[in-house]
């Protein structure tokens, strides 16, 4: 592997954060190698020259709870810069001798900051003018700094937005300097890693491919594994990743859960085995999913059952291949970083998304999930490095537990056909109309609710159309798309007007956060 870690490292230091990858990932960006580990499980001992500088994460709890944070004092002896992030900026703060206080007005959103002193950490940051817009999110603030350092930035309501000690070479940022709202952000990080830190770029896709077959092989062994393959970019990454690194030890197995979009299975098998010829079986699943899912309305509840059929599916599969020992999915960090923390610090639940929430307990298979810390942008990257083709690659993402959640309310056959229409003629529309590429994610959903219409001269009592497009950059957050007039009335129209059972076609115009992309 060209990866050379003497050339240094980051260690990310995770209190729960739901932006902790994000961090990781910006690191990436930057051509550095990185790696998280929990504020429960550093050891001083395991901090060794290759680590460069250490950054501290935010967190949902309050600094007061300090010994809920094993964190070693110890560490901040060592030498090694350090940048605190919202609560790991606290911390910095508490454990250097500064005080830490509740806020009287919390800070959650865009809030503005303002130079006070130059610093290396925000060299290029504020640039001509000497106020940014960044994003904060936290109920505590740092009241009173520790001898040494010295505010760089303030906002309204931080007076210490930004801090320093330059000997020591420890920074604190009250903001979330990791997000895409935040402006400049990045450079923040760039500058800690580069100016401070002073690391070499060491870090590629190339890198990430390779580390990521050699993890792959170290953890699987000569055991067989087997592949929860959908056709979607996640699950192909990962079996074409598995393909290369432990060949004809892996079997793929699609699962057709009758949830799928119009014409799915005939074109995952094409691909997939005629093509691409990976052991794939085919399981027809449909009438064991939908009657697990009959009168089940309840977001959570069918989340869970369609995840543990799916295992139980696969379960059964292995038995069948004999001698496997685990299984291989598409899990991506969104979907972890919604479910739980990765390391294992407390962070709140949002879904409980079908490959993570919805395993059952008692597991037979061991996981192999090689792309849980990367974003969807990073996996269409690798899966580029792969030799996946283009059309693949580019797929809008589908979750698992597919139409399922984009239909609220109980499942039927009928709703099922309406609905599978209603989305292939919006994504047909967005490919003829030159959309798709332009779009992240665009689907048609069924809401449980009819409205009165007319049609000829005839009443009509049908059900609602949603269709949702939106932009975004990893799925963390989303905008929805913005679309012409007349592209909306064309397929409102061919929507209305082909499909029975569809007399009114609504568009969602909210964003992530408040909404998520998926309906449940
Ligand atoms: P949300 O709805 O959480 O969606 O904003 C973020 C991204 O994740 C996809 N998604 C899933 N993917 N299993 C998956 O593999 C799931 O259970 C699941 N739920 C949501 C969603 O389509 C979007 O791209």
């Amino acid at each position: 592997m060209s990866l050379d870690q003497n050339l240094g490292k980051i260690l990310i230091v995770d209190f729960g954060s739901q932006f902790t990858q994000l961090i990781a990932r910006r690191v990436r960006e930057l051509g550095v190698f990185s790696e998280i580990v929990s504020h429960k499980k550093i050891k001083l001992k395991d901090i060794d020259q290759t680590i460069k500088g250490i950054i501290l994460s935010g967190g949902p709890l309050n600094v007061y709870q300090i010994d809920k944070y094993s964190f070693d004092k110890k560490i901040l002896q060592l030498n090694i810069p350090i940048l605190g992030i919202c609560f790991g900026h606290q911390i910095l703060s508490k454990l250097n001798g500064g005080k830490v206080k509740q806020s009287k007005h919390r800070e959650f959103g865009l809030a503005n900051i303002y130079k006070k002193n130059n610093s290396l950490l925000t060299s290029n940051f504020f640039k001509k003018s000497n106020t940014k817009k960044v994003w904060m999110s936290h109920a505590d603030q740092v009241s009173k700094i520790p001898r040494n350092f010295r505010a760089v930035a303030s906002s309204t309501n931080s007076k210490f937005a930004i801090v320093e000690d330059r000997i020591k070479k420890f920074y604190g940022v009250q903001f979330h300097p990791e997000v895409t709202h935040t402006e400049n952000g990045k450079k923040i990080i760039s500058n800690f890693v580069f100016l401070i830190c002073k690391i070499k770029k060491n870090w590629s896709s190339k890198d990430q491919k390779l580390k990521l077959i050699k993890d792959v092989r170290s953890q699987v062994g000569s055991n067989k594994v087997i592949c929860a393959l959908s056709g979607g970019v996640d699950s192909s990454v990962v079996a074409q990743l598995l393909n290369k690194a432990i060949g004809k030890k892996l079997f793929c197995i699609f699962v057709n859960t009758g949830l799928l979009r119009k014409n799915e299975e005939i074109q995952v098998v094409q691909t997939f085995k005629k093509r691409l010829k990976m052991n794939l079986i085919y399981v027809n699943a449909e009438k064991e999913f939908l009657k697990k899912l009959s009168n089940v309305s309840d977001p959570e509840k069918k989340r869970k059952i369609i995840g543990n059929l799916f295992i139980k599916i696969f379960e059964r599969y292995a038995k069948k291949i004999k001698n496997v020992k685990f299984l291989a999915q598409g899990t991506l960090y969104p979907d972890l970083i919604e479910s739980k923390s990765v390391t294992g610090s407390q962070t709140s639940k949002i879904k409980s998304h079908h490959n993570v929430g919805g395993l059952p307990k008692r597991m037979k298979l061991k996981l192999v999930e090689p792309l849980k810390f990367l974003f969807k942008d990073e996996v269409r990257k690798l899966g580029l490095e792969l030799n996946l083709n283009n059309e693949i690659i580019s797929r809008h993402p589908f979750p698992g537990p597919g139409l399922a959640i984009r239909m609220p309310g109980v499942i039927t056959n009928e709703k099922i056909k309406i609905l599978k229409e209603a989305d292939h003629y919006f994504i047909q529309a967005l490919r003829d109309h030159g959309l798709y590429h332009k779009i992240w994610q665009a689907y048609a959903a069924l809401l449980p609710v009819k409205t009165v219409g007319v049609m000829g001269d005839n009443r009509t009592y049908e059900y609602l159309c949603l269709l949702r497009a939106i932009t975004s950059e990893d799925g963390m957050t989303a905008d929805f798309y913005e679309f012409k007039k007349s592209f909306m009335q064309i397929i409102s129209n061919k929507i209305v007007n082909s499909i029975r059972g569809i007399n009114r076609v609504v568009y969602d115009v909210t964003s992530k956060p408040p909404s998520t992309i998926e309906l449940e």
